[in-house]
Formats: structure tokens, C-alpha cells, sequence
């Protein structure tokens, strides 16, 4: 842990608490502790210590008391005896979990069979003499010494109480290094840090924004960011060259396992510097991550794959590479089929498009079927499959209407071997891809195909523009301030939908971890992407005339990016929700059990707004 008193301290400190000793209710002192609990060690063996904490766990033998005590730093074994002190035992036996305590005694080696091999302090313990209590627990509403399987609601609505979980502290303290060593790494590359406002204009991220209503400005509101998009860019206009930010984001959207409605981006803005040069910039400062907070050595350079590829190969933006498992389109292999499902997909201006589940022969029919109904809950009409059995026989409903030569075709294909399960969705490719994406990444869940270890991909080339399936309206696909690919700008007007951005968005395992691209840096290129995308002249100018104006007077070629903190550090825990690396998470419904936010307000206050209840 950072900021522990230096030694100097803690030696000065115990040899003023020597001179004061103190036995029952300790003397008033010089300073509160002077070591911490879990830094105590063989050669501490001797010293007079002064230990604050909590009541962690409390083993009482009749005589002597055993009670470990427990800090930030770890627990210690402190021993009341009777035959030293009665007074000082006696209050010992009154401790219960969670009591915060300060102990006076003297560090003494844990006789040889008595050693706790598991415990980092495990070869001391500390004899006390006295013993102060600084407060009182009430019975905690769920036990912190043992890995218990509690609802998080309930951890929620205590998060203080949940965080004084050894785990808990772990992901917080990981965080809390993760978040200083990326620090120290753009601090030691020219980056400077500057704030953003959290009370601003809306800047289009893809989300619903929260809203705050102006009360000097009635009928107005601020929008919270749903990042610093814009500011970054005019940082850049202003001659900034290298910036970064911990930036709050603020998204008011459906939330998810690796979703919050306010979370921590490491927000990043370059002058001058190519595509290449920042997605460098970026594999280095993970490599050195990796290095300094895990121990692990990267390989780089980071493999890379167009949108294109990773949607056809994998069905998704964000393939997780710790498992080869490639989508196959077999379309061409069906051209002539009997089976009226494939054939009329293909009639339709549809794909078939196969995926091998390895050793998934051994499926029942019932975990079939599950997969079957999962695919038609992501979208598709249905699941066919085919079952390679010992000796590669061929065994599936539809088998009857295939053609052998179709069989052994897919089966190369696809790479398949016997005892593995093939699987089809026949439909349009909008449809098969994600469908069988999902599949992928079940498939791997279930047959526990991921490996350990970091698989970093870089997926870039996305389209700049993608058709809104509601509104039938281009909308950007990241936001409306990415640069036009130079090869594909010249469709801007007459064919948008192939224009690509100058995209770049960073996956580990599967998570979108970061993303970002160049921007645009000329008024009028800004001018017409706001066009395409729906924006009258007036509108424009209310919205983003800031920006336009800004882009007049010099701005350089810039570009950036912004890495999700939380998720990353989801990864690195080894979790697989956010909210364990949140002090203070959300819920599912955007709720805080702890606050009780959102709350209502009073109607004064409203009126105060100018709102009206609703
Ligand atoms: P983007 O919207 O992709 O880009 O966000 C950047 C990164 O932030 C993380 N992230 C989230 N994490 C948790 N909860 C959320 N709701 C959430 N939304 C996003 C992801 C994501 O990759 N301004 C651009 C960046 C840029 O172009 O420089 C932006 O915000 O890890
Ligand atoms: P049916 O002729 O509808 O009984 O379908 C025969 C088999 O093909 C069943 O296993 C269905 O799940 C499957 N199937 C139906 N539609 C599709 C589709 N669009 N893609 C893949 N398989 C399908």
C-alpha cells in the first residue's frame, strides 16, 4: 500500500510508546499505530507495537484468546492471556467481528508447529498487553472472513461493508495501480492531463443522455458527457499536442455486465501523429501495464483484422481470438441443394454459414434443442446441425436431405473431425453472422475452449456510416467527428454506406477494451458528415457550431482514443462484471441501494426547476 509511515516514523513511534507504556486503556500516545498489521514479520520479533484494526475472526479458549486482527494491509494473530493481564483479557473476551481496536504488545515468533503457512504474518503473533476499543460493530449483515455467496443487492446496499472483503480491497487496490501506472506512463510521453466539464452539451456517443436541468437558465439543460469527445479535439485546436484524462462518461442506457451508466474511460487526444504511431503508442503503454502490474510480457505488435473479416469470420466486432473457431460460409456448397431451408435462404439473398462445435457430438438432443432456441432468441429461424459420430457417421434430421458430396464438403471446410457437432444458420447476413457470433462464444463457454492468458486484436476499417434499423436514418458508427478513410472518401456522396473511418478499436478476450480513430480537422469535410447524417444547416450550427468555428482557425490533424478503465480492469482481475471494480456501482435498473439514488426530490425543488411532476 502507498503512504505507510516510513520506518524512521514507526521506529520513533515505538520508542515513544516504550517510554509511555501504557497497559489497560492505552496512554494517549504520540501516534495512533505504529506498524501495520499484515507488514509484521519474523525480525519484527521483540518490538513493542501499537496495532489498530478490526475484529476479524476471534477463536477464545477459555483461556487464551486468539483474535485476528485486520487492516488494509492483512491480518495478524494478536494473543490476549489471562496470566498477563485480567483486565486486558477480559475486554478481549467482550470483542466481537468488526470491533475496531487498538492493541498495544510485543511482536513474539509463532512457536513451530503453531506457523500459519497461509498467512503472510503467519510466523508471529503479537502478546497484548493493552488494548483500547475505538468502536463497536453491530452484527455485520454478512460475514467478510469467508468467500460467501451473497446477494448483491445486499452487498450493494453495505458496499462498505462488502468492501472490507479481502477480494473486494484486491480489485480496488488493483484498480488503484492499473490507474497509477498508465498515469506514470503518459505522464513520462509528453501527456498532459486536463479536465473536461461534467456539466455540458450534449456530444453524440450512440446513447441516451442524462439530462440536468439549469435553474438560472430555465427550460435549459446541461447533458453530462457521454465523453469528452469534443473538449478533447478543441484541446487540440488549442495547441495541446498529447492529452489524457480519467474521465467520467455518462450514458444513460440499457446496462449490461460490462455496462454502467457512468464509468471511467482513459480518455486520450494526439496532434501530428498517424493511425499507426497511436495504436503503437497504445500497445506500448499496455505492454508496459502488463509488465509492471501483472508481470506479463506482451507480444507485440497486436494482431490486426478488418471489420469485414471479423464480422464474416467470428459474427462479431469484438472476436475473443483465445480460441480458433471461424464462422465457415458454405453458401457455394449448398448452390444446388435438395433442402428446401438452405435453398430457399440462398433463393432469398441469404447465406449458410457453418460453425464446428469440436467433441460437440457428445451433446444430448436436449442441449441441442438449448442451442437451437438460443440461436432463434438471437435472431435466427432455426439451427441445423450435424452430428459426426464414430466413424464419421453422419448422423441429423436434415442429413436425409443432403447430398453426400455436400456432407464431405462442409465437413472439409469446416475443418471437422469425428466426434464433432456442425451447426448451420441459413438467413440473411445480418442475421447469420451475430447469430453464430453468439454461438461461437457459447460454444467456447460451454466446451471451456479459452485458454488462459491476453488475446489483444485490433479491429479496424469499420464503416463510417451504418443504416438505423428503426429509423431507417445513416447514423454514425462511432461519431460524427471520425475522419473518412482517404481510399474510400469518394463515396461520400453518392454511396455513404461504403465509406470506412479511421477507426481503431482495441478487444482483449472477447471486450471492446478501447476505441477511437482520427478525426476530422476541416470545417467543411465536418460540414458535410453532418449533413449525411441528418443534420439541417440551423440545427447544426445550434449543436456543433462551436466546433465548426473552432476548425476554422488552424486545427492540426489530430486523432485519440479512450480505453473503458473499469473494463480493463475487469480483465486483469480475472472478473467478468464491472460492477467488482466500482466502489460504488449501479445496478441492473441504475439504482444504488446504498444512497437510494435516483430519489425523488421535493416539489419545491422542482418548482425551483421549473419542472412539473409528471
Ligand atoms: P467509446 O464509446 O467506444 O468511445 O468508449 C470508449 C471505451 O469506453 C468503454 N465503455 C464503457 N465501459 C463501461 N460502461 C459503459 N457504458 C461503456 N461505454 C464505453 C469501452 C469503450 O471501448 N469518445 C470516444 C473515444 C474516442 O473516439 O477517442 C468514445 O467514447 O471500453
Ligand atoms: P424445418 O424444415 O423447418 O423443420 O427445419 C429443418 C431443420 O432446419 C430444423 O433443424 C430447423 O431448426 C433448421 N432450420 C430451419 N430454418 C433454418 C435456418 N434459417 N437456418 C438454419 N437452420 C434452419
Amino acid at each position: 500500500m502507498d503512504g505507510a509511515p516510513p520506518a524512521k516514523a514507526e521506529q520513533a513511534c515505538a520508542a515513544a510508546m516504550r517510554a509511555a507504556a501504557g497497559i489497560q486503556g492505552i496512554e494517549p500516545g504520540i501516534c495512533m499505530r505504529t506498524h501495520y498489521c499484515g507488514r509484521l514479520t519474523k525480525t519484527d520479533s521483540g518490538t513493542a507495537v501499537r496495532l489498530c484494526g478490526w475484529v476479524h475472526r476471534r477463536r477464545d479458549h477459555g483461556g487464551l484468546i486468539f483474535i485476528d486482527l485486520r487492516d488494509i494491509s492483512g491480518l495478524v494473530q494478536i494473543v490476549f492471556d489471562p496470566e498477563r493481564s485480567g483486565d486486558v483479557h477480559q475486554t478481549g473476551h467482550s470483542l466481537r467481528p468488526e470491533d475496531v481496536v487498538a492493541v498495544e504488545g510485543t511482536v513474539a515468533p509463532r512457536s513451530e508447529e503453531t506457523v500459519n503457512p497461509d498467512l503472510p504474518t503467519g510466523a508471529v503473533e503479537v502478546n497484548v498487553t493493552g488494548v483500547e476499543i475505538l468502536n463497536r460493530s453491530e452484527t455485520p449483515p454478512f460475514s467478510i472472513d469467508e468467500h460467501i455467496d451473497v446477494d448483491e443487492a445486499l452487498r450493494l446496499k453495505y458496499r462498505y461493508i462488502d468492501l472490507r472483503r479481502e477480494e473486494m480491497l484486491g480489485n480496488l487496490l488493483l484498480r488503484h495501480r492499473v490507474a497509477g501506472t498508465v498515469r506514470r506512463y503518459l505522464d513520462g510521453n509528453d501527456f498532459v492531463e486536463v479536465e473536461t466539464p461534467v456539466l455540458t452539451k450534449s456530444t453524440p456517443e450512440g446513447a441516451r443522455d442524462f439530462l440536468v436541468p439549469a435553474r438560472l437558465q430555465p427550460h435549459k439543460f446541461y447533458a453530462l458527457p457521454q465523453s469528452p469527445q469534443l473538449f478533447k479535439q478543441l484541446l487540440m485546436v488549442s495547441g495541446m499536442d498529447r492529452y489524457y484524462q480519467f474521465a467520467h462518461a455518462f450514458r444513460d442506457e440499457d446496462l449490461r455486465a460490462d455496462r454502467q451508466p457512468e464509468h471511467t474511460q482513459v480518455d486520450m487526444e494526439m496532434s501530428f501523429m498517424t493511425e499507426a504511431e497511436i495504436m503503437g503508442l497504445l500497445e506500448e503503454l499496455m505492454a508496459d501495464l502488463f509488465a509492471r502490474v501483472l508481470d506479463t510480457q506482451l507480444v507485440r505488435p497486436f494482431p490486426r483484422m478488418t471489420y469485414e473479416e471479423a464480422i464474416l469470420q467470428y459474427g462479431s466486432d469484438k472476436p475473443d481470438m483465445r480460441f480458433d473457431l471461424p464462422i465457415v460460409d458454405v453458401s457455394g456448397t449448398f448452390a444446388g441443394t435438395e433442402f428446401a431451408v438452405f435453398a430457399r435462404a440462398l433463393e432469398n439473398g441469404g447465406v449458410i454459414r457453418a460453425l464446428r462445435a469440436p467433441g460437440g457430438a457428445a451433446f444430448s438432443r436436449r442441449q441441442v434443442d438449448e442451442l437451437t432456441d438460443f440461436a432463434i432468441r438471437e435472431g435466427a429461424r432455426g439451427l441445423a446441425y450435424l452430428y459426426l459420430r464414430e466413424g464419421m457417421q453422419v448422423t441429423s434430421p436434415i442429413a436425409k436431405f443432403l447430398a453426400p458430396d455436400e456432407i464431405s464438403a462442409v465437413i472439409e471446410s469446416t475443418g471437422s473431425v469425428e466426434g464433432d457437432l456442425i451447426l448451420f444458420v441459413a438467413d440473411l447476413p445480418v442475421v447469420a453472422a451475430p447469430v453464430l457470433g453468439a454461438l461461437r462464444t457459447r460454444l467456447a463457454r460451454e466446451l471451456k475452449l479459452a485458454g488462459e492468458g491476453w488475446s489483444f486484436l485490433w479491429v479496424t476499417g469499420f464503416p463510417m456510416f451504418k443504416l438505423d434499423e428503426n429509423s431507417g436514418q445513416i447514423v454514425a458508427e462511432h461519431h460524427p467527428f471520425t475522419l473518412p478513410t482517404a481510399e474510400t472518401l469518394g463515396f461520400l456522396d453518392d454511396d455513404p454506406l461504403k465509406v470506412r473511418g479511421s477507426l481503431y478499436d482495441l478487444v482483449l478476450n472477447g471486450v471492446e477494451i478501447a476505441s477511437g480513430g482520427l478525426r476530422i480537422h476541416m470545417p467543411d469535410l465536418q460540414r458535410r458528415i453532418l449533413r449525411i447524417l441528418g443534420h439541417e444547416d440551423h440545427q447544426m450550427e445550434a449543436d456543433f457550431g462551436f466546433l465548426l468555428e473552432a476548425l476554422k482557425y488552424g486545427a492540426p490533424p489530430h486523432g485519440g482514443l479512450a480505453f473503458g478503465l473499469d473494463r480493463l480492469v475487469m480483465l486483469m482481475a480475472g472478473l467478468n462484471t464491472i460492477r467488482d471494480v466500482i466502489a460504488f456501482p449501479k445496478t441492473q435498473s441504475g439504482g444504488c441501494p446504498l444512497t437510494g439514488a435516483p430519489a425523488a426530490v421535493s416539489p419545491a425543488q422542482l418548482k425551483e426547476l421549473r419542472l412539473r411532476q409528471g
